[in-house]
């Protein structure tokens, strides 16, 4: 398989080679920076480890050369819209238009 090398998936253990308890998918247009699929093991979370898992993928994105992360949340997902603005992320008002093209995921 070839790697474009614009994205990845981080993993967040408390101990090598202990168990997966964070993973966070990260990825860049070449303009935006975009996080997705941010989770915490439900034992572990409020102990900061998603507030790390975002810094992880930010310092990714800054690596990388850039200067904004993006990301979508359901407008009804208030307790994740909580978490990100204690992340430091403000709601930019934005229409998301979108269209199926094919049948892949
Ligand atoms: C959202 C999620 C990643 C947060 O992970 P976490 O490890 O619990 O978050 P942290 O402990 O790093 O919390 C960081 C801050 O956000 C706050 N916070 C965390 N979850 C919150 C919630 N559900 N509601 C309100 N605030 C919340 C914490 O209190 C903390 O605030 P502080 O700045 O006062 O310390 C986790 O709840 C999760 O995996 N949820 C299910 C998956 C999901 O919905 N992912 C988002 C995909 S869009």
């Amino acid at each position: 398989m070839k790697r474009s090398g614009h994205g990845t998936l981080l993993i967040g253990r408390l101990a090598a080679g202990g168990p997966v308890l964070a993973t966070v998918m990260v990825g860049h247009d070449g303009h935006r920076g975009w996080i997705y699929y941010l989770a915490v093991d439900p034992d572990y979370r409020r102990g900061g480890l998603g507030r790390q898992a975002v810094q992880a993928a930010e310092d990714w994105l800054r690596h990388r050369g850039l200067a904004k992360a993006m990301l979508m949340i359901r407008t009804e997902n208030e307790a994740v819209r909580a978490f990100y603005e204690r992340c430091g992320y403000g709601v930019e008002e934005r229409i998301v238009m979108s269209r199926r093209i094919g049948s892949g995921s």
